[in-house]
């Protein structure tokens, strides 16, 4: 992963057999997959662990690709292409900087402060802020002109998640002729709620000049739709999933999955399992229940963390028998309403142990940092029950790690039936996470399940995982683009 110096790409990039066969990617998303760290002089890509990532990486690769995103190139660095992985290179990065102005409105105002809470029903925490909008189209110019600088009409763009949905329709005004493809990663409200959003026409007729829209879950699509129909007043099908517009746009679900191979080759690691043996015998309890999330209010971690105390109240004979391990990926700690979350987690870790801990048990261990992903598996194979809880979530990648990790005699995932992942895995013990008592219901029913039944639930979740991958994820999305209709020529209307 060390160099000296980065290698600027070169433009002619198609090269090899494979590039002739394929059409060439070019990825557009606001996170970089990877980032650059400058120490003493040297210059190292790190790569930023994600599902996203994962998944469109070896696509990339296949296609001699190109990615382009949001990133800081040190100041010994001219360049803002490079050559990816710096390992052996099969993709090129394009890095766009964003000032302080444009990160504090377009990423953590109208990103993050706006769409973010909109998408999870959040709707008091909303602000609704004209600068914000303003960057926000700007931010998206930058980038619709930075793809546009590279785009070939035979090319096909993948733009990525809620920070860019203008980005399609730009690239449409300046005369871009490739197939568009946008996948929106997070719920997408319902219309009651996305209609208090004061740009919800400009923000809609951004979004469908793409000419595929992908989901994760098939809820989300029919929101969309009901957006564009009443805002819009386009002629939609729910059933099909399509917007006539001039031209037919297409929207559908395409639920994300996991890497299951990779999971696999690491589980089967002596090294993991031993790590994860010497773990369960440092906790020293017949129960390990585990939480993994980004430090988010959208997570449901204090009202997790309450279910937990509640659960230890009323249950005596779980004390000293069960600890829960509540890792807390810091995330947006510029934005206040995620720093006002990280206290009241902590003091909720505190208040609980502060209350039932006693020698040699501790009832709830807090990490606030994130775990390197192989460090992440040995707690996934530690651990007896995942409660994962958030109050909405687009998917939660981390309920399907956890199941695809898990030793087949092993494992129960209790989840909220809020989270995209509920419409896959339907064998978790589902819990509503804004009720308490049924967060403590579900626990203790994750915990007492018979074993037949547990392992029975458990092989199905896994089944469907290894048939769904993250890789086919990224293959099925690509193909559906492929067989749209744009290609820079009109298009005759279909039936609807
Ligand atoms: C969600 C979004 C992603 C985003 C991620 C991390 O999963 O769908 O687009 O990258 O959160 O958020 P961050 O603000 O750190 O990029």
């Amino acid at each position: 992963m060390k160099f000296n110096k980065p290698q600027k790409a070169g433009r002619k990039n198609l090269s090899g057999p494979d590039a002739k066969k394929r059409r060439r990617l070019l990825v557009v998303s606001n996170r970089s997959p990877y980032y650059l760290e400058s120490t003493g002089g040297t210059i190292r890509m790190v790569r930023n662990v994600s599902g996203m990532v994962t998944g469109l990486e070896p696509v990339l690769s296949s296609t001699k690709g190109m990615w382009i995103a949001w990133g800081t190139v040190p100041e010994n660095c001219s360049a803002d292409i490079y050559r990816i992985p710096p390992s052996n290179p099969t993709f090129d990065l394009k890095l766009i900087p964003l000032d302080f102005d444009e990160l504090k409105h377009f990423y953590m105002g109208f990103s993050n402060s706006t769409l973010w809470p909109l998408a999870h029903n959040f709707l008091g925490r909303t602000a609704y802020l004209e600068e914000d909008w303003r960057v926000y189209v700007a931010v998206n110019q930058k980038f619709a002109a930075a793809v546009a600088q590279e785009a070939k009409p035979s090319d096909l763009i993948w733009v990525n998640d809620y920070h860019l949905a203008l980005v399609p329709m730009m690239l449409r005004s300046l005369r871009v002729r490739s197939k568009i493809g946008f996948f929106w990663h997070i719920p997408f409200p319902p219309l009651d709620l996305f209609r208090t959003l004061p740009w919800r026409k400009e923000f809609l007729e951004g979004l469908i000049k793409a000419d595929l829209i992908g989901f994760h879950c098939r809820s989300y699509v029919q929101n969309f739709l009901h957006g564009v129909e009443d805002i819009l007043k386009k002629d939609v099908s729910f059933g099909k999933g399509l917007i006539r517009n001039k031209r037919t746009v297409k929207v559908g679900a395409f639920p994300m999955g996991v890497d299951y191979a990779g999971i696999q080759e690491l589980v089967a690691k002596k090294e993991v399992l031993e790590a994860s043996k010497r773990l369960r015998q440092d906790i020293g309890v017949d129960h390990i229940v585990l939480s993994v999330d980004r430090l988010d209010y959208s997570k449901g971690i204090p009202e997790r963390l309450n279910a937990v105390e509640r659960f230890l109240e009323e249950n005596p004979r779980y004390l000293g028998r069960i600890s829960f391990v509540q890792i807390s990926v810091p995330s947006r700690i510029q934005i206040p309403e995620y720093y006002r979350m990280r206290q009241e987690v902590e003091n909720a870790v505190g208040r609980i142990n502060g209350r039932f801990a006693r020698a040699a048990w501790t009832p709830v261990y807090y990490y606030f940092r994130a775990l390197p992903f192989e460090e992440l598996v040995t707690y996934y194979l530690a651990a007896d029950l995942c409660f994962v809880t958030p109050l909405r979530d687009g998917m939660n990648l981390i309920a399907k790690e956890y199941v695809a990790a898990q030793d087949p005699q092993k494992g129960m995932l209790v989840l909220s039936e809020f989270a995209g992942a509920a419409e896959e895995l339907k064998e978790a013990v589902l819990v509503n996470p804004y009720s308490i008592s049924s967060l403590v219901r579900g626990l203790k029913e994750a915990l007492e399940i018979k074993v037949a039944e547990r392992r029975t639930r458990m092989s199905q979740m896994r089944k469907r995982l290894r048939r769904k991958t993250v890789e086919k994820w990224g293959r099925a999305f690509l193909d559906r683009l492929k067989e749209s209709s744009y290609d820079g020529k009109s298009v005759r209307r279909k039936k609807v």
